[in-house]
């Protein structure tokens, strides 16, 4: 009831990207974790709190949807045990148990419904384009968004963002500085091109 595990993502990117797909006519539902900043108009959204509601809601709401994109920032892990009350600081342990979250996006691009496109995101701060294909190849997607966190310009919570977008055979396209809604309009346009090429 006192504290949690969590990141600084706000969501801004991801509600970019719905924002776009919807004016281009997609039929958009967005699954958002906790956030203050209000999701774009004419979306779907399902809110959740927690990463193992996030993988239910993914895999409730993925139906026979064509394209999936996995912006949210998900905590790889959560506290083992959720305590029922507030703990004394007397009676706490020092170290904090920790269990493993789902990979929801490892998970859709596994079982996707026929002919689905699966884009993730990668947040890196040291080698970014190398750990970005390693998650590529890993996570078993088609595409996926790098940006750097913990430096001066994008990632998490700022309006702008700087990327990169990798794809199979060492495809790539770096995409400079811009509003997060520029950078959704450059991330639909990359992964359009790779749904015409199949
Ligand atoms: O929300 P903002 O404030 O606008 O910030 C935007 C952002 C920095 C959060 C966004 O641009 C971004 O980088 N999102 C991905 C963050 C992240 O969790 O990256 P990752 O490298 O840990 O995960 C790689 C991919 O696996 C992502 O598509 C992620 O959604 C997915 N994942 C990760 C862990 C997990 N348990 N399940 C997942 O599906």
């Amino acid at each position: 009831p006192a504290r949690y595990l969590s990141s600084p993502s706000t969501g801004k990117m991801g509600f970019a990207i719905a924002d776009e797909a919807r004016k281009r006519g997609a039929r958009v539902t967005v699954i958002s974790g906790p956030t203050e900043v209000r999701p774009p108009a004419g979306v779907g959204v399902v809110r959740v709190t927690t990463a193992r509601e996030m993988h239910a809601a993914v895999l409730e709401h993925i139906g026979d949807a064509t394209l999936f994109i996995g912006s949210a920032a998900v905590a790889d892990l959560r506290p083992a045990t959720v305590a029922a009350g507030k703990a004394k600081k007397e009676d706490a342990e020092l170290t904090l148990a920790l269990a493993r979250n789902p990979d929801i996006i490892a998970d859709v691009a596994a079982h996707r419904p026929r002919g689905c496109f699966v884009a993730g995101f990668a947040a890196e701060t040291d080698d970014i384009e190398a750990a970005g294909r390693e998650k590529l190849a890993r996570k078993g997607l088609d595409c996926i968004v790098v940006n750097r966190i913990g430096g001066e310009i994008g990632g998490f919570a700022s309006d702008d963002n700087e990327v990169v977008i990798l794809w199979g055979d060492g495809g790539r396209e770096a995409v400079a500085r811009a509003p997060k809604s520029t950078i959704a309009r450059r991330v639909l346009d990359r992964i359009d091109a790779l749904r015409r090429a199949r």
